[in-house]
């Protein structure tokens, strides 16, 4: 049997350059492989953990699906879901619970992030995100899970759930590993010292951004001191950060990017990576215009999913039920 890929993400907004050179394109890339069995769902139950419109989010539902479907997600390859569908998730993050220390989730820089962000909102479902995580994965037998380097943390929680739970119940979960792309940390447009983000909209390149769009963000993005177009971490985050997302785009290492643009303008390089981006979403940008109109095909999309992954889910929470001594036949 082909070991299980698992990942999710949450149905929260549109998605930018880092979520897809981060996750999404890897996502496409380890299905297209034929390697794995793989499973792609929105956690939505995630999604709660911030203040949300029922209408909106009932929308960002359908909007990741056809993001997800648009970028090359295939249900004849990949089993895509809805999370909250699923009670399983829900059951087996309670057991979790009860394993987790509470010092584990106070480490979380995730928590710590989003806590400082939302101070009038820090609810109990932020502090617990990681343990309904770890019960994502464990569910379905994951062995790799292909996500950006900001979940590193939560993983290796997972990891150590894995390792209390079966120590104590006898072998019933798998140790998932985390899967990076070559950049599994896009950074900001507008601040390349800071991870580009969602909750800073300014600094993030949108996959549906129309060209106009993705032409006026590129030219203002933050470049630094110097005029070289030279890879230089240290020195020159801000180039070295559009370097790595045209390498990814264009597929072309990056000393083969820094002789092509040798005595070359920041401008000029900019408006290459303009075109670059734009003709690399235009393929997506169609697709998902198409796409959203069709909110019964994504609708359809979901229940076929979910009920694929329920079956899964179902047998292994009775598993639990079993170990744990909560099932009484
Ligand atoms: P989220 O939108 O928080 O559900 O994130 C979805 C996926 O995108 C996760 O695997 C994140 O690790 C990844 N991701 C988010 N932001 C970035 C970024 N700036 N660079 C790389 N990966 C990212
Ligand atoms: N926490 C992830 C994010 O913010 C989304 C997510 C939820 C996830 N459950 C998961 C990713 C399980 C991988 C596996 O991006």
């Amino acid at each position: 049997m082909k070991p299980i890929l698992l990942s999710g993400m949450q149905p929260t907004g549109r998605l930018h350059i880092g979520n897809y050179l981060g996750a999404l394109k890897n996502f496409v890339e380890l299905q297209n492989s034929g390697k794995y069995r793989c499973y792609f769902f929105l956690a939505d139950l995630h999604a709660l953990t911030e203040p949300q419109e029922p209408e909106e989010l009932r929308a960002n539902i359908l909007n990741l699906t056809a993001d997800y479907l648009a970028a090359g997600i295939n249900i004849k390859q990949s089993v895509i879901y809805q999370q909250s569908q699923i009670p399983a998730h829900s059951e087996l993050t309670w057991v979790l619970n009860t394993i987790t220390p509470m010092g584990e989730l106070q480490r979380m820089t995730q928590f710590k992030d989003k806590s400082a962000r939302q101070e009038a909102n820090i609810n109990e479902g932020l502090f617990n995100y990681p343990v309904l995580m770890a019960a994502d994965i464990i569910l379905y037998d994951a062995a790799f899970v292909p996500v950006g380097d900001d979940q590193l943390q939560h993983l290796e929680l997972t990891r150590t759930l894995v390792r209390k739970f079966n120590a104590k119940f006898g072998e019933t979960f798998l140790e998932p590993r985390p899967l990076l792309t070559s950049i599994p940390r896009v950074m900001s447009l507008s601040d390349p010292l800071r991870k580009m983000s969602k909750s800073e909209p300014a600094g993030c390149l949108f996959l549906d951004d129309s060209p106009a769009e993705i032409e006026s963000k590129v030219k203002r993005a933050v470049t630094d001191s110097g005029s070289e177009i030279k890879f230089d971490e240290e020195k020159k985050p801000a180039i070295a950060n559009l370097l790595r997302i045209y390498s990814s785009l264009s597929g072309e290492p990056i000393p083969k990017l820094e002789k092509q643009f040798s005595g070359e303008t920041y401008s000029y390089f900019k408006s290459k990576l303009a075109e670059l981006t734009t003709n690399h979403f235009a393929d997506f940008r169609e697709k998902k215009s198409k796409l959203v109109k069709k909110p019964n095909e994504l609708h359809k999309a979901l229940r076929l999913g979910s009920g694929q992954a329920a079956k899964v889910a179902e047998k292994k929470i009775a598993e639990v039920k079993q170990k744990l001594g909560i099932a009484l036949e």
